[in-house]
């Protein structure tokens, strides 16, 4: 049931990124390059449960090629986790993951994501609580390194006391937000914890990865298991794709993978996502070419998701 132990190493993964790591850009980044491990969006455990239920339903989809995904969940309460962990059982997903790292001001004003590294007993029974409800689904946490200082002796061996089967830290404080150079040397005194406390855990770093070449070099040197990748996604939608130079591939074809991309949000969608989600995507696409800022302007004049479907074929047919 554990699919990281079946995984070869380096592992090397797709970030969660809200709004941008739904079914439709995973499916695109099958496409064209594939991690080992996808994760989808976050999302609250109380609006599992809620009246909101069918939309955060919709951010849960995934389609078989884009396995193993792993659900990320957040909140306080870990009754909710509980019973979140064995809804996502049952939805089939390869693992459930539990954010605590992100800093958005209303999560942790409630408590939790990054609030959690200032409580370690809530953190250590949302894991246990989650563990439970999994049905044996492996269970990972995606953290950082501290709240306001580095703190990671006690915050890491506080997580690695409970058998969570993966363990990703995006190695910078809450208080860095993403301001500073990820600290990478903290992986030292994380594997040494690991060590001692006998932990089976998977260490994942994360934190300015930009290539797969670079992902590779930091596990080697941090002797960790895994690297995980965000926003260097935005810069090269292929970047899971090895044998791919992205400085050959055409500003048609590049286009052109935009173009699959809005017409994959039309028909999984249809109007409940917002469309303007999709601008973000503009420049992953339209860029490093002659010519590209201007046609990124006329796709982000767009008012409808149709026009801006309209728009992106237009320009592919004047090129
Ligand atoms: C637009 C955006 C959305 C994000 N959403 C999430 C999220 O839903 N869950 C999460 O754990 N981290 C989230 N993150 C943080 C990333 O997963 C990652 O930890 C961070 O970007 C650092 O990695 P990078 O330097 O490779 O981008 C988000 C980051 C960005 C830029």
């Amino acid at each position: 049931m554990n699919f990281w132990k079946k995984l070869k190493k380096p592992i090397l993964i797709l970030a969660p990124m809200e709004g941008v790591t739904d079914t439709v850009f995973r499916q695109i980044v099958v496409s064209v390059g594939k991690p080992d491990v996808f994760f989808t969006e976050f999302v609250p455990v109380d609006a599992l449960f809620s009246k909101g239920q069918e939309k955060i339903l919709a951010s849960l989809k995934f389609t078989k090629k884009e396995r193993p995904v792993v659900a990320q969940i957040w909140g306080t309460d870990p009754e909710k986790f509980c019973l979140a962990a064995q809804m996502l059982s049952k939805l089939k997903f390869d693992g459930i993951d539990i954010n605590m790292g992100c800093p958005d001001k209303n999560a942790v004003k409630s408590g939790a994501c990054a609030a959690l590294l200032k409580n370690f007993k809530l953190a250590q029974e949302i894991i246990t609580a989650t563990i439970k409800g999994s049905k044996g689904l492996p269970v990972s946490v995606k953290t950082r390194i501290g709240y306001k200082e580095i703190n990671t002796e006690n915050w890491v061996t506080a997580l690695l006391q409970t058998p969570v089967s993966a363990l990703t830290l995006h190695l910078r404080t809450v208080f860095e937000m993403s301001k500073v150079p990820a600290h990478w040397d903290e992986l030292k005194s994380v594997l040494k914890i690991r060590e001692n406390l006998k932990s089976k855990a998977l260490i994942i770093g994360n934190g300015d990865i930009k290539t797969i070449q670079e992902a590779k070099d930091k596990c080697k040197e941090y002797k960790i298991d895994g690297a995980m990748i965000g926003r260097g996604i935005f810069e090269n939608v292929w970047l899971f794709n090895e044998s791919i130079d992205v400085s050959k591939i055409t500003p048609k074809h590049k286009i052109k993978l935009l173009q699959k991309h809005l017409q994959l949000f039309k028909k999984t969608y249809g109007g409940s996502r917002h469309f303007e989600l999709m601008k973000k995507f503009v420049k992953c696409y339209v860029s490093g070419f002659d010519g590209a800022s201007e046609k990124r302007i006329q796709l982000m004049q767009t008012k409808t998701l149709d026009r801006l479907i309209e728009t992106a074929g237009e320009l592919n047919g004047r090129i």
